[in-house]
């Protein structure tokens, strides 16, 4: 079967993890926005608020995060103070998932030379989400504490529509969940006041396609296995 124009904008996102420099024009990024306002939500609710940054703004973030990151693996006693604001995977883990989880992550880290004991690696590997994996842009997506959990379904379609507009004009993203601990340096950033609560982060810009980590292609599981025809 052909794919139709839309199918290959989302047939086409992957996250991307290297991006190079050229700026992202804010009418674009605007437009992109504006799209993807189109996404679906129960009664119309459209709960999502945007903090899109760039310049300095993004570049202090980026120095502040990477410092307490660096603090908390010198020190792991730090680690309870960046707690996330909800859990975004389980408290405990179970098959089929885990084992998905895990075929994601030694496939991006053996694609990237680092072996299970190359903690160093590792370390840095992960560090570059707090540096929006060089995007010039970085997104930071919040909603209000007072919605309900069919809120983060709601965004879950208005991040997509992001990704795939953004794909149509030759734009990569990641979505980013990474960010989600830092939240207590993030808000007070971007000036969210205490009734938002952070829902994860992007990055956007166009990416660098002689990167090795933009060759990671991660597999689905085939409609058969995880759909039920009645008829
Ligand atoms: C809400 C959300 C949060 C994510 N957070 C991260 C993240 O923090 N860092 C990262 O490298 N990838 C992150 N990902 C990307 C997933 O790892 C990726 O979507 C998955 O492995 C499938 O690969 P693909 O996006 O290339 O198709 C996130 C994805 C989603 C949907």
């Amino acid at each position: 079967m052909t794919l139709s124009p839309v199918d290959e904008a989302i047939a086409s996102r992957m996250s991307a993890r290297a991006f190079t420099s050229q700026p992202v024009p804010k009418e674009l990024i605007e437009q992109l926005l504006q799209v993807a306002s189109r996404a679906p939500s129960g009664t119309n609710c459209q709960p999502w608020k945007v903090y899109v940054l760039q310049g300095a703004s993004r570049n202090s973030l980026v120095e502040q995060v990477c410092t307490i990151h660096d603090a908390m693996r010198a020190d792991p006693t730090l680690v309870p103070q960046y707690a996330e604001e909800y859990d975004y995977y389980p408290q405990k883990w179970i098959s089929p998932y885990i084992d998905r989880r895990r075929e994601n992550g030694w496939g991006l880290y053996g694609l990237m030379g680092i072996g299970k004991g190359d903690k160093d690696k590792m370390h840095e590997q992960h560090q570059r989400n707090y540096r929006f994996f060089d995007a010039p842009v970085g997104m930071m997506f919040t909603v209000d504490r007072a919605m309900g959990r069919g809120s983060l379904l709601d965004y879950g379609c208005f991040l997509q529509s992001i990704m795939v507009a953004a794909r149509g004009h030759g734009l990569h993203t990641c979505p980013q969940a990474a960010w989600n601990g830092f939240s207590k340096v993030i808000m007070p950033h971007i000036g969210a006041g205490a009734d938002e609560m952070l829902v994860c982060g992007m990055a956007l810009g166009y990416a660098d396609e002689s990167a090795v980590v933009n060759t990671f292609h991660t597999p689905r599981v085939p409609v058969q296995d995880f759909t039920t025809w009645l008829d």
